[in-house]
């Protein structure tokens, strides 16, 4: 389906030449490294969305839960005509912020930014149909380089980043996506970010080692994006999932451990890579986070600190930031 308004910031070919780099970057560093990102192809966002469903998997549950309770307080906060969803997805969540911006009385346009235009064209409709006075401008991009989806039009907007995506940079990254959000935002504008926060090793742990080995078949699953995509011949079962908690940094590591020395070939980027037995390559990071944390990082990009709301557990945290 076609949507009627729709935005093209980053075309199939862009995604692919993005990708491509990075891969090429991340197999031939040392730790070797993969970006997120391969982990979603169809599989994978089906296996992700089984994630979500999973008894130790709590924070899909611990946000949708904060959302709810607050969703009134973050509306009259961010006082804004214009939510900008950043990593919009499927928009399971946005029907909470809508209606609570609606009730506040000013919502007047819903912009959801993704990489992935078929998510936004299987999300967009639905939307569309259940909030008919709604001005839905899609745009399809990659918000980590890219913020034009952001315009100034005159309006309030608020910009959220939920799902704990945000725990998924670099800090270094955290930081100049922050700057460059504060750029785009003027004095007054909100910013939401959902965040997973710190809490004891084991829970962490469980969350992404779950007992029916679904997060186990996720992380397996981006070899076999590789071998599609790039023509490599990974081996799946020449490597093990890994879920490590970093105290040192406050996230939980993704890797696939080498079960055995291997020789990988990668036709698409002309490399051939090996793995010694026993060496782990990364292939996501998880941030969790404290409200201090949280704060600083906010307040160094020009942000202050203007709510916080927890699920009643106190697992995930909701910031509200305003540009100042
Ligand atoms: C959707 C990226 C926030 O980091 O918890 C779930 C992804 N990885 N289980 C997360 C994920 C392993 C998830 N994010």
């Amino acid at each position: 389906m076609s949507l009627p308004a729709l935005d093209v910031h980053l075309t199939a070919d862009d995604a692919d030449a993005a990708l491509r780099s990075d891969a090429r970057r991340g197999l031939t560093s040392t730790p070797k490294i993969l970006t997120p990102q391969w982990l979603y192809d169809a599989r994978g966002s089906e296996l992700f969305e089984q994630i979500t469903a999973l008894p130790e998997y709590y924070p899909f549950t611990a946000e949708r839960e904060a959302l709810a309770a607050h969703s009134d307080a973050i509306a009259r906060t961010a006082d804004a005509d214009t939510l900008v969803e950043l990593g919009s997805g499927s928009s399971s969540k946005t029907p909470v912020l809508l209606d609570a911006l609606h009730s506040a009385g000013t919502l007047r346009r819903y912009v959801p930014v993704d990489v992935s235009p078929s998510a936004l064209e299987e999300a967009v409709p639905g939307l569309i149909g259940a909030y008919p006075e709604l001005d839905v401008h899609a745009v399809v991009a990659d918000f980590t380089s890219d913020l034009r989806s952001v315009p100034r039009d005159g309006g309030r907007r608020l910009v959220a980043l939920l799902g704990g995506t945000f725990g998924n940079f670099e800090p270094a990254d955290r930081q100049t996506f922050l700057a460059a959000l504060a750029d785009a935002l003027e004095p007054g504008e909100a910013f939401l970010v959902g965040t997973d926060l710190a809490k004891d090793e084991s829970t962490l742990v469980a969350a992404y080692d779950d007992s029916q080995g679904v997060t186990a078949e996720f992380n397996l699953n981006v070899l076999s994006v590789l071998n599609r995509v790039l023509g490599a011949d990974f081996d799946r079962s020449g490597f093990e999932h890994l879920a490590v908690w970093v105290p040192q940094s406050s996230r939980i590591e993704m890797r696939l451990r080498a079960r055995r020395a291997m020789h990988v070939r990668v036709p698409e980027l002309d490399l051939e890579i090996d793995f010694r037995a026993g060496e782990e390559m990364r292939t996501e990071i998880s941030t969790k986070f404290t409200r201090e944390r949280i704060r600083d990082e906010l307040g160094v990009a020009g942000f202050s600190h203007d709510g916080w709301f927890t699920d009643p557990q106190g697992r995930f945290a909701l910031s509200v930031a305003v540009r100042r």
